[in-house]
């Protein structure tokens, strides 16, 4: 048996640039992984069949869980019509919360089946089948801090930060909101102020590169968060509006934004001991206004097997 981590990520950058010409947005985005996550485990089976199960009755284990789609494409591509798989999906991360939970199981079973089978797929191959399923999985596979372009496939790696940030991720239980109506909505509201072309992208993703809290080696100015997907989905969104309400008013925060599409968001702190303190403090609060909280350090990354 094999047993892999899928962690969360969370958006310290999501910029909107413009339309492709394949339909998807061209993104210019910085992505972390953090320490909550979901476990995978997987064990072979003799009957060809690969089967998921989970802890969680409300997410579907059918075919169009990305896990499944996942392992089919991989034994696809193998050629082994014959290879089966159980796999165990111990779900921790929030559904549809803008936090890449979906997207980084689907990336835990490229990594876990391709060591269970002994596929032998380098991770660049792994990244370049995870970009055929979603958009944010192949950042999922190395994880860590990535700068993230084109659809959110295309990566390159950031150092990691001199300090230990933290983030206090909070979501309404109630509420999850759609990618594709989130990019809709965008291209609506936005798509007059797009830029109109890949020299203009390409400006953008320097200044991006070149922002000197990425530079050099991560300096002591923490990130400056920007999501544009926040101005689109929070007016029509009330949990997304409560949630920035009450990160907003917690003291020693360094910046407060939405993660992804939404609905999750999060206060960003100068190390993890800071973060469980206010979440704390906070209890009440959160307990009134039905909200769930947890306290995350940065990660390094991420997907990983265990054993
Ligand atoms: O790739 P993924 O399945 O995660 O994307 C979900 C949806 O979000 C897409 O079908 C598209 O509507 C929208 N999207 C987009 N531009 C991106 C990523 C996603 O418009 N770069």
């Amino acid at each position: 048996m094999i047993t892999v981590t899928a962690p969360a990520k969370v958006n310290l950058h999501l910029e909107v640039l413009g339309l492709r010409s394949d339909g998807f947005h061209e993104l210019a985005m910085v992505m972390q992984s953090i320490e909550l996550a979901d476990r995978l485990s997987f064990e072979n089976t003799a009957d060809a069949r690969v089967s998921l199960s989970c802890d969680d009755a409300s997410l579907s284990v059918g075919d169009d869980n990305l896990i499944l789609r996942a392992a089919h494409l991989l034994r696809d591509r193998s050629g082994f019509s014959e290879l089966g798989a159980s796999i165990h999906l111990e779900k921790r991360i929030p559904i549809g919360a803008g936090l890449a939970g979906g997207s980084s199981d689907g990336a835990a079973a490229l990594v876990g089946l391709n060591a269970l089978w002994g596929l032998g797929h380098s991770p660049a191959d792994l990244e370049r089948m995870a970009a055929e399923l979603g958009s944010d999985m192949p950042f999922c596979v190395a994880g860590g801090c990535q700068l993230c372009f084109g659809r959110g496939e295309q990566l390159e790696a950031v150092p990691p930060t001199n300090e230990p940030l933290a983030v206090l991720l909070v979501k309404d239980p109630r509420a999850s909101v759609s990618t594709p109506w989130a990019y809709k909505r965008c291209r609506e509201l936005n798509q007059s102020r797009y830029l109109a072309d890949e020299a203009a992208f390409e400006r953008r993703r320097q200044a991006l590169r070149q922002d000197d809290w990425l530079n050099p080696l991560r300096s002591d100015r923490p990130p400056s968060l920007r999501n544009d997907l926040q101005e689109v989905v929070a007016p029509e969104t009330a949990a997304v509006r409560s949630a920035l309400q009450l990160l907003k008013s917690v003291p020693h925060s360094l910046a407060v934004a939405m993660s992804g599409s939404g609905p999750s968001c999060f206060a960003l702190f100068r190390d993890l001991e800071s973060c469980q303190q206010v979440q704390g403090d906070l209890a009440p609060q959160l307990e009134r206004a039905g909200l769930r909280a947890w306290s995350c350090a940065f990660r390094r990354d991420g997907v990983r097997i265990e054993s």
